[in-house]
């Protein structure tokens, strides 16, 4: 019997999304988790104490490559003032926070002893965000390689660097794993890759010519599928590793974070949409389609033939579904369009195979790239629909302050507020749709060296003014806002309306 009218009226006002302005964390599905983060380089300083090694950012910072030539041997300080730290998270109201274990201060050789130090100093740290309630979400290796596996083997480039990392995330799971339960092995190696092995802009500088300068050798056209694929081993490797021995008890789970592109096509051309899909499989597929479907995407293998590494029948089995979680750390849209014009070039590399353009790096390094929340939206839903709905991890997601210093009010950043809400808008409706995403970290807790940009771009919730000797900190607006939804209010403030729903 069909249901009255008045009962289908009802169904259907139910069904209605509600209004932007009241929607709170509570709208978010059950044990959603909120965070924010940072990543030990990043952010600890004392680069040299209590025996921390150089890793290959050390070395490239000291020899004056960065942004703003600037160094991390400092920066937020954080290896002095955790305690601090984690007293501003518990009053923000964070349910997690996402760092990561350096590399160079557990291993300070890159295998062989544990530094006691270090060992100390992230037992200190886990153990008072637990006191505070608050979720370690651990990543183990975030671009910090230490430096002596660089000079030894050349890092990434030698199949040697997967039994190392293996033995590093064993000494993490073995030391820290009773008290963490989420675990990242490797961060954007979709970006460590190229930036480092093909545009030789960031460490270890290599690169050949014509697609790089100022090149420590290297050679672009095979090098960044060489690294990433030992990555990628690695990655398999660690989570095998934990699932065989650690995991039954511990009890935590493991996935590995990627950078969070989004191509989308420049025109509604069929070209531009054809380069679209091609870009996205280079970026987010080189690593999820091994990971999903166990081998590279078929794409890649058609236009970078023998460069692109095969796996054995052994390793595709161990990385088909080598993950719990998926991370993403989403920033930019970048415009795909198909009017390469170096693809022809005999000698081809990375960004020519993907891009058929010069590098999009001189974009960001420009700034001229572009941000907008339904690009979140997208990558959400190319997920679900291309690699079976993984769940997610939104793990970084943050908005940057460029602005001169010292600006008369550094605190009010309503800019990065308003950012943050339309992105949480849009994830909100993603999940309702039905993509599986189980958290949310703001980038950054606190300013922290920026890879890309040094001191120059500021993305911290908290401000650390970086002149002052104690590295002092300040809550920012944005921080208050985030706070203000993390214990139950409304994610729009009545000044801040937000634009229609319907549009997302
Ligand atoms: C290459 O090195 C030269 C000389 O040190 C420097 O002026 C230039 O900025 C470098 N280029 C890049 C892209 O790093
Ligand atoms: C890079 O490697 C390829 C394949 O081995 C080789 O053909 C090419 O000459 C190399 N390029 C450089 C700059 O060494
Ligand atoms: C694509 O087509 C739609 C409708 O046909 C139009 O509204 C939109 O502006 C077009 N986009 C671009 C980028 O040309
Ligand atoms: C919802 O998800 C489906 C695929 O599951 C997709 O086709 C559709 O575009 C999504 N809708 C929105 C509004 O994101």
């Amino acid at each position: 019997m069909a249901p009255p009218l008045f009962v289908l009226l009802l169904l259907c006002l139910a069904a209605l999304p509600r209004d932007t302005a009241a929607l709170t964390r509570r709208d978010f599905p059950d044990g959603f988790i909120f965070g924010a983060g940072t990543s030990a380089f990043q952010v600890e300083g004392a680069a040299a104490e209590d025996g921390r090694k150089p890793s290959i950012w050390d070395t490239f910072t000291h020899q004056g490559y960065s942004y703003d030539k600037s160094t991390a041997d400092i920066s937020a300080n954080q290896y002095h003032h955790y305690k601090d730290d984690v007293k501003l998270m518990y009053e923000m109201g964070l349910d997690a926070y996402r760092f990561s274990i350096a590399w160079p201060r557990l291993i300070p050789d890159g295998r062989g002893e544990i530094n006691p130090k270090g060992l100390e100093y992230y037992n200190n740290l886990i153990d008072e965000l637990i006191r505070h309630g608050i979720q370690p979400h651990v990543t183990i290796y975030h671009l910090d390689l230490p430096q002596s596996l660089q000079d030894e083997y050349n890092g990434l480039l030698s199949p040697r660097f997967i039994d190392d990392y293996t033995a590093y995330a064993e000494a993490c799971f073995k030391s820290f794993g009773d008290r963490v339960k989420h675990w990242v092995t490797v961060n954007e190696p979709n970006i460590e890759t190229i930036g480092g092995f093909d545009g030789g802009v960031l460490p270890p500088q290599r690169c050949s010519h014509p697609f790089g300068v100022n090149c420590t050798g290297g050679n672009s056209t095979t090098e960044p599928y060489i690294a990433a694929h030992h990555l990628l081993l690695a990655h398999a490797s660690a989570v095998s590793l934990y699932r065989a021995k650690y995991q039954a008890t511990q009890r935590g789970q493991i996935g590995i974070t990627l950078l969070g592109w989004w191509h989308e096509p420049a025109t509604n051309s069929s070209q531009d949409a054809a380069a679209a899909t091609r870009m996205n499989d280079f970026h987010i597929g080189w690593f999820m389609h091994p990971l999903v479907y166990g081998d590279y995407p078929a794409v890649m293998r058609s236009r970078a033939g023998a460069r692109l590494p095969d796996l054995t029948v052994e390793q595709s089995n161990k990385l088909r579904g080598a993950f719990d979680f998926i991370g993403l750390n989403h920033y930019l849209v970048v415009r795909a369009r198909a009017d390469g014009s170096t693809f022809n070039l005999e000698q081809r590399d990375y960004y020519a195979d993907a891009y058929a353009i010069a590098n999009p790096f001189d974009d960001i390094q420009e700034g001229r790239l572009e941000y907008a929340p339904w690009a979140l939206g997208k990558l959400l839903d190319h997920l679900k629909i291309k690699y079976g709905n993984p769940p997610v991890m939104i793990h970084e997601n943050g908005y940057a302050d460029a602005s001169e210093l010292p600006r008369k009010v550094e605190y009010e950043d309503d800019s990065r507020s308003e950012f943050l809400q339309d992105y949480l808008e849009v994830l909100y409706l993603s999940i309702r749709n039905g993509s599986d995403v189980r958290g949310y970290f703001v980038w950054s807790f606190l300013d922290v060296f920026e890879f890309l940009f040094g001191y120059r771009s500021r993305y911290g919730l908290c401000g650390v003014d970086m002149n002052s000797e104690g590295r002092t900190r300040y809550v920012r607006n944005s921080a208050h806002w985030y706070s203000g939804f993390l214990k139950g209010g409304e994610l729009r403030s009545a000044s801040s309306p937000g634009k229609a729903y319907a549009a997302a």
